[in-house]
């Protein structure tokens, strides 16, 4: 395994997003609610680069005529054709079943590292840096 300095935590405060690349695997850096969530920059739906979509919040279940908005921040929205996921968690708003493709960072865990893919993330003090199996070590 190599691992691949991507990004200083220093450089994602709250709220922000960093989008990096290591050889053709592309991912977005999230700062939301405290955390530093990553995820593949795949839309699941036809493969839009997800993570440069718009970050807001969402109209919330409410009865008729009451809309309420809510969870500022946390709703990404694909700049195709408009699917929001959840931040935290990766779920799609209407489907949470399709998700966006997470990446473990290491530590800390989250609830959206449950579906790992075998890239993880480490954050080694304030370096997030991209592990990819198969390569030698860096020196
Ligand atoms: S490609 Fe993302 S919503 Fe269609």
């Amino acid at each position: 395994m190599a691992k691949h300095p991507v990004a200083k935590v220093s450089e994602l405060p709250p709220g922000t997003r960093r989008l990096v690349r290591v050889g053709n695997i592309e991912v977005g850096l999230f700062h939301v609610e405290g955390r530093i969530v990553a995820y593949r920059n795949v839309c699941p739906h036809a493969g839009a680069p997800v993570c440069v979509g718009r970050i807001s919040g969402t109209s919330l279940p409410s009865a008729v005529y009451d809309y309420q908005y809510g969870h500022e921040g946390c709703i990404l929205r694909c700049p195709w054709h408009g699917w929001e996921f959840d931040l935290r968690t990766g779920e799609h708003l209407v489907d949470p079943a399709t998700r966006l493709k997470a990446i473990p960072v290491v530590p800390p865990a989250s609830p959206a590292s449950e579906q790992l893919e075998p890239i993880p993330i480490e954050r080694e003090g304030d370096s997030l840096c991209l592990v990819l199996p198969g390569e030698s070590p860096n020196p």
